[in-house]
């Protein structure tokens, strides 16, 4: 980030910690209260249903046409538990075929639901696996190839909670919702006449779909009462495109426990966490002062991201601390990390990530005459660059297949290389050559990064994940796949800006 940026976020930072935090904006008792999503685990015969679902849901005292499972909007936490087997029933009663994904769960490609997965509108596709992993927030969405972002935006997602022995034996608050509490954080805009203001088309193709209102769990700014003493909060970044920064209103640090995959060895305090789409990060946060305070995403620097109201710090939700004390606490230490292992002769790998430059320059332009200067983040020079280079070169261009890994748009039949079961591999994401943001996304594993960015991955995001920040640079991460994966269910690598994701920048891999 600029310096200058960076004072002036801080500047913003500071004023806005002055403020009763929106306290006179909107009184106590109008605030919503947090849903929580349902905790639903298997039945005696280790059977789960799903149902993807339309609906409708208020936003602003307008009814809104949305999407859910089991529900009008979301979908309930589904409870698993490492080493016990599941079946997962689930019935499509949308208009459109979808697919039902399980992000960050190593499960084996045909069960994956990625998107050769396609249940057809009406059908039922059953699925059986039996995760193995440590503990972890996970989460599922559709993966329906060109559709994912309308889906997701629509509102299809659900958590994922994994649980194992470790887990259970920490003093880790547990109690569902009281002060274990999930936050799905979303971006979304609403047209004038009741419906999710959703477009894929060349702007969003190049900085992704991206809304003007904050949502947590399904509602603008929630209120959450939780007891006081250590408060266990599981972040989801379910926007499109948007990169959060989350941080408390106050400043109080927050100990990030775990990442996408499960828990870190230690807690590692922060005071500012950037959330990349599609990650999960646990913090603990500690309210035994019993001050009420918020937790907020503070502005970042993504192209198109910077556009009021996110300019400013936006609230998440309220923390109001009660008088009963809380149960969990902040161990010192959490589970072993298992060492890196020798990267002598790993099979190695080059994703590079590509934007067409045409859609890159296109894209930008719209976005400034939509939304002014402001809206390019501080790229201005980039898109001078862009329009001298594609002087006159921009007929033909086809948004749908404007974005590619190694050159290629996302062919469905045609995984790109098949990778050895169990085998470690090192693979390099390269953003070099585009100025855009993408998390990289990874199918079937939960990894390590090696370095992001260039750089040795911060201490938070050295543990398990199943996304790595690619901006600009090269990232490299360690991966292996444990399950196998046939051309016909082929796992994908994929970035997760979902609009990039929809418009090529994606390949499947087979695994055996
Ligand atoms: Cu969260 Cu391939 O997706
Ligand atoms: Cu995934
Ligand atoms: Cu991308």
């Amino acid at each position: 980030m600029h310096r200058r940026d960076f004072l002036k976020y801080s500047a913003a930072l500071g004023a806005f910690s002055m403020l009763p935090a929106w306290g006179r904006v909107i009184p106590a008792a109008k605030r919503p209260t947090l849903p929580i999503p349902e905790l639903l685990t298997p039945d005696a015969q280790s059977k789960i249903r799903l149902t993807a679902q339309a609906g409708a849901s208020q936003f602003n005292g307008q009814k809104v046409a949305t999407w859910g499972y089991n529900g009008n909007l979301l979908g309930p936490a589904v409870k698993l538990t490492s080493g016990k087997p599941v079946t997962v029933e689930i019935r499509n009663a949308l208009p459109e075929e979808t697919t039902v994904h399980w992000h960050g769960v190593e499960i084996p490609g045909e069960v994956d639901g990625g998107p050769q997965g396609v249940i057809a509108s009406g059908a039922t596709r059953t699925v059986s696996f039996t995760p193995q992993q440590r503990a972890a927030t996970c989460w599922f969405h559709p993966h329906q190839h060109g559709k994912t972002g309308h889906q997701v935006a629509m509102g299809l997602a659900g958590l994922v909670l994994i649980e194992d022995v470790e887990s259970l034996q920490l003093m880790l608050p547990k109690q569902w919702g009281i002060d274990d509490v999930p936050l799905i954080i979303q971006d979304k805009k609403f047209t004038a006449d009741g419906n999710i203001d959703y477009q894929l088309d060349v702007m969003s193709a190049a900085v992704g779909w991206f809304g003007d209102t904050l949502l947590c769990n399904g509602v603008a700014y929630p209120q959450h009462n939780a007891p006081k003493g250590w408060l266990r909060l599981r972040l989801l970044n379910g926007c499109n495109a948007r990169t959060l920064k989350i941080a408390a209103s106050d400043n109080r640090p927050l100990y990030v426990v775990a990442s996408d995959g499960g828990l870190l060895p230690e807690p590692v305090k922060v005071s500012e966490l950037p959330l990349l789409t599609g990650e999960r990060f646990e913090v603990l946060v500690d309210t035994s002062d019993s001050k009420p305070f918020d937790i907020v995403t503070l502005p970042v620097n993504q192209m198109g991201m910077a556009i009021a109201p996110f300019d400013k710090p936006q609230p998440v939700v309220r923390i109001q601390p009660l008088v009963i004390p809380a149960s969990g606490s902040l161990p010192d230490t959490l589970v072993k990390a298992p060492a890196l292992p020798s990267l002598d002769g790993l099979q190695a790998r080059w994703l590079q990530l590509m934007m067409d430059p045409m859609l890159d320059m296109m894209g930008m332009q719209a976005l400034q005459e939509k939304y002014g200067e402001q809206a390019l983040a501080g790229h201005q020079q980039h898109m001078q660059m862009m329009g001298q280079m594609n002087h006159g070169h921009g007929h033909g261009m086809d948004f749908h297949n404007a974005n590619k890994i190694n050159g290629k748009a996302f062919e469905m039949n045609a995984p790109a290389f098949n990778v050895a079961k169990g085998q470690y591999e090192r693979w390099t994401l390269s953003g070099e050559g585009d100025m855009m943001l993408h998390p990289f996304h990874i199918h079937g594993t939960q990894f390590r990064i090696l370095t992001e960015n260039g750089k040795p991955p911060a201490a938070h995001r050295a543990g398990w994940k199943d996304t790595v920040w690619v901006e600009g640079a090269r990232s490299e991460v360690l991966v292996r796949f444990d399950h196998v994966a046939p051309a016909e269910h082929a796992y994908m690598a994929h970035c997760h800006l979902l609009e990039h994701e929809d418009t090529g920048m994606m390949l499947g891999f087979t695994v055996s």
